[in-house]
């Protein structure tokens, strides 16, 4: 920690990149490792160099272009991997190298089974001690600032952890990573541990603590807090949390609850918090994954408010129900999404940021049209609730209303048939088409006497299942007018008929023009 600032060290291009199948090249590490850069992340794990001459190469592009942070890069306690992670840091500014070994029995009897690495438990820790002080030593000839990881700290003998931990501060390690490296600990008991190495190794003083938190039982966070609760300076974490198995301390949400809760854990960070959800989203896009909408932090849904109460209580005060401010991570200003639970005043107030202005009994009219809708569609956009607005109190007399429609669709061409209300009448026109959207627009441009150009088109799903909503927009121009149209239905064609013909009565009353009574061939779609 400097000046109560804890260190952040980013392994999202190390730890983060060891998610199952997945593999970064060189140019997508340089182009997060440029974002994390702009995060104001104290260190960047660039890679592990030995691993590939790939991830050797994005190590050395790192080190070259990006300044300002620390470039480590890891290796095992074996010398030629940390003469790997020399040569790939060697035009780093601020370069550091990470080598360390398992100190569990789970990783001292499992991984070094063989009787040349020492016969009894004992035999086995006491070769590894000497490794690890050698590889130190090794490391400290071509860097000053070598970082040691006793990876399963979490699940170790103690004094074996405080025996090797001396040993290699001796040997000049500068931090020392204390790993849960299977995500076995519970926040209480990792704290105890780093209070433990703090009061039990004489020498800890000359290094700086380091955590790094796996998140099998999702306690990666917790345990994080918990541990720089207890003195631990740099924490170890990946942007959304990913990596190895269930990932990593999610460095977001680290960051954010060390910033929201200053008053509890009395330090902060240097991150540039309005970079998070960028970072987020671009980690996301690169590894080719989504942020789940109900994410801490930088989720979709992070700061939407739906029930009536909370939209109620946000909307009078935001403090009722948000403890962080959507800008201060870089995200939109928090939104109130449109529900059947979210209330009269919800959809009052977001009616009048559409700029509607309307009596009590048209707001009564349509809350009970919207509560139908929206127990249907789940939410509800600003383009349905608009359509609903029409439908219910407004406005434009209706000319052209779908009464039905039948498509017949080939590889080659598509015909429809649509019948529509005008007036009193129902009247019916055919026509054919590359494809079925196109046969329908056709049909119905057979109903005006003007020619009509469709400038765009756009379908969207709304909700998710068989009963998905599709909601189709369409932008039409007619006798030198441009209006847009909206439908919704589960039937995407019929959605996309809906907002063809919404466009339609729209150019009509906009253009006082009539509907042709009788059909001829004059309607067209450019
Ligand atoms: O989880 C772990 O122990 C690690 C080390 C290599 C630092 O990732
Ligand atoms: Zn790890």
């Amino acid at each position: 920690m400097v000046n109560n600032k804890v260190i952040i060290f980013d392994t999202t291009l190390r730890d983060g990149e060891q998610t199952a199948g997945f593999r970064l090249g060189a140019n997508e590490k340089l182009e997060i490792a440029k974002q994390l850069m702009a995060l104001k992340v104290d260190v960047i794990e660039a890679g592990y160099p030995i691993s590939s001459p790939e991830d050797f190469k994005a190590v050395s592009i790192i080190s070259e272009v990006v300044e300002g942070p620390i470039i480590t890069a890891l290796s095992r306690i074996v010398e030629a991997d940390i003469d790997e992670c020399a040569k790939a840091l060697a035009k780093a500014k601020r370069p550091r190298i990470h080598t360390g070994v398992g100190v569990s029995d789970a990783h001292v009897l499992g991984k070094f089974k063989d009787d040349k690495y020492g016969k009894t438990k004992d035999e086995k820790r006491e070769y590894l001690f000497q490794k690890a002080v050698n590889a130190v030593r090794h490391a400290k000839r071509y860097v000053d600032d070598v970082q040691f990881y006793a990876e399963d700290a979490g699940r170790c003998d103690e004094a074996y952890l405080f025996k090797v931990i001396e040993g290699v501060i001796d040997a000049g390690a500068t931090v020392i990573n204390i790993p849960d490296t299977t995500g076995y600990s519970v926040p209480e008991q990792f704290g105890d541990l780093i209070a433990a190495v703090k009061k039990n190794v004489p020498n800890i003083h000359k290094a700086m603590i380091s955590i790094h938190c796996h998140n099998d039982l999702g306690m990666a966070v917790a345990n994080t807090l918990a541990g720089v609760r207890n003195g631990a300076h740099q924490v170890e974490c990946t942007i959304n949390g990913i990596g190895e198995r269930a990932g990593n301390a999610a460095l977001e949400e680290v960051v954010m609850a060390l910033r929201t809760r200053c008053d509890y854990f009395g330090v902060d960070t240097n991150i540039e918090s309005r970079e998070l959800y960028k970072s987020c989203q671009l980690v996301a896009k690169r590894f080719g994954m989504t942020v789940p909408p109900n994410k801490a932090v930088v989720g979709g849904n992070a700061f939407a408010h739906s029930s009536g109460i909370h939209a109620d209580g946000v909307l009078k005060d935001k403090n009722t129900y948000e403890i962080m401010r959507p800008q201060d991570i870089g995200m939109e200003e928090g939104k109130i999404i449109l529900t059947a639970r979210s209330g009269r005043r919800a959809l009052q107030h977001r009616l009048e940021e559409l700029g509607y202005e309307l009596l009590p009994e048209e707001i009564e009219k349509i809350y009970a049209r919207f509560l139908i809708e929206a127990d249907k569609i789940k939410e509800v956009s600003d383009q349905a609730l608009q359509a609903i607005v029409e439908d219910e109190v407004r406005i434009s007399p209706k000319m052209y209303d779908l009464v039905s429609m039948e498509i017949s669709t080939t590889i080659d061409a598509s015909l429809a048939t649509v019948k529509i209300r005008v007036g009193s009448d129902v009247k019916q026109e055919s026509a054919s088409g590359d494809g079925p959207i196109d046969a329908i627009f056709k049909a119905i441009n057979k109903f005006v006497d003007f020619h009509v150009r469709l400038v765009d088109y756009a379908v969207k799903t709304t909700s998710s299942g068989e009963e998905a909503l599709g909601e189709a927009t369409v932008q039409i121009e007619g006798k030198g007018k441009i209006v847009n149209g909206y439908g919704a239905s589960t039937n995407i064609i019929e959605a996309s008929a809906k907002a063809y013909i919404d466009g339609l009565n729209k150019l009509v009353v906009m253009n006082e023009c009539n509907l042709k009574q009788s059909c001829n061939d004059s309607g067209r779609i450019a």
